[in-house]
């Protein structure tokens, strides 16, 4: 990595204290963010949220010990982007899973510090003529990720073509849990799911979601918060979302994981996905100049018995 480009990241987008940047695993950028209210860390590598940790809270987000940070590679773990296309192509089983904007390197294109003493990170990516391989539109796509003791990201995508396209993508979220037997997820009690470990059968959600084998499911039409019940640390994860009526849900359990190179065997237990995504028919058509946001809000909460 060169030391003149951190140099200037560092002169131009760091904030004394609160925002630096510098070399992580594999030599990529990273930026880390600590302000009064939390703190959190973020590759230019695949505009990837790593961490995050409100003050006082054990981290949140879950980053494989096995995750490789290398070029082309995804990381494991924190939030990676997919985008232009969530999980395999449509049409082309050759391109690369969950699109490839989380596998290249984005840029910084705005920091501030706002009144509250949150900090804001802005990352970008745009076409090249690598992209336009893999998917032959222009675009721009932001990340706008803003740190307190919540976590609120942003993902803007504009359509600079001089014709319409439509996309899909996710903010694949992955969480720190003390152990996939004990949680249980609320919000989608009701919602319509399409299950990817049952030949994509369409199902209906019936109470609250708990695990007992791979669980990969792709919920319908719904705008819900999602709330992860974890009796055990005690707390309680709320991700809320806007501009997505699809909600993913994974845990790849033994078997996956034992086949995934970046995680680790017993890795499944402490971790669960919970997506915001555009899937299925839930894909967005962008007019020319049009902007779409899709946007997820992370916080933690006490946790109650009473789940009130
Ligand atoms: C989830 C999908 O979103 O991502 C799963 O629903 C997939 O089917 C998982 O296995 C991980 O994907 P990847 O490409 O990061 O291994």
């Amino acid at each position: 990595m060169n030391t003149t480009e951190l140099a200037n990241l560092n002169e131009k987008y760091g904030i004394h204290d609160q925002l630096t940047f510098s070399e992580g695993p594999g030599g990529i950028i990273i930026a880390a963010i600590r302000n009064p209210h939390g703190e959190a860390t973020v590759a230019l590598h695949g505009g990837h949220i790593l961490s995050f940790k409100p003050r006082d809270h054990d981290p949140v987000l879950w980053l494989s010990q096995k995750s490789q940070f290398k070029t082309g590679k995804a990381i494991r773990g924190g939030i990676p982007v997919c985008w232009p296309w969530f999980a395999d192509h449509p049409t082309d089983i050759d391109k690369p899973a969950h699109g490839f904007v989380r596998t290249a390197v984005w840029s910084v294109i705005e920091s501030e510090r706002l009144a509250d003493d949150s900090i804001r990170l802005k990352l970008s990516i745009a076409d090249s003529e690598d992209t336009k391989k893999l998917w032959p539109h222009r675009f721009k796509l932001e990340i706008d990720i803003t740190v307190s003791d919540v976590l609120r990201i942003k993902l803007n995508a504009t359509n600079i073509d001089d014709k319409p396209f439509t996309y899909g993508g996710a903010l694949h979220s992955y969480f720190s849990i003390s152990s996939i037997a004990s949680i249980i997820i609320n919000g989608l009690e009701g919602c319509a799911y399409l299950d990817k470990v049952d030949q994509g059968r369409r199902k209906v959600q019936e109470g609250a979601i708990s695990f007992k084998q791979e669980t990969d499911r792709i919920y319908l039409d719904t705008t819900a918060d999602c709330i992860i019940e974890d009796s055990d640390i005690p707390r309680r994860i709320r991700i809320s979302k806007k501009g997505s009526r699809t909600t993913v849900v994974w845990n790849p359990w033994i078997a996956k994981a034992g086949k995934m190179k970046d995680f680790g065997d017993d890795e499944y237990k402490r971790m669960v996905c919970v997506e915001t995504t555009n899937a299925d028919a839930d894909v967005i058509s962008l007019a020319p100049g049009d902007t779409h946001t899709l946007e997820s809000t992370i916080r933690v909460e006490p946790w109650t018995r009473n789940n009130d």
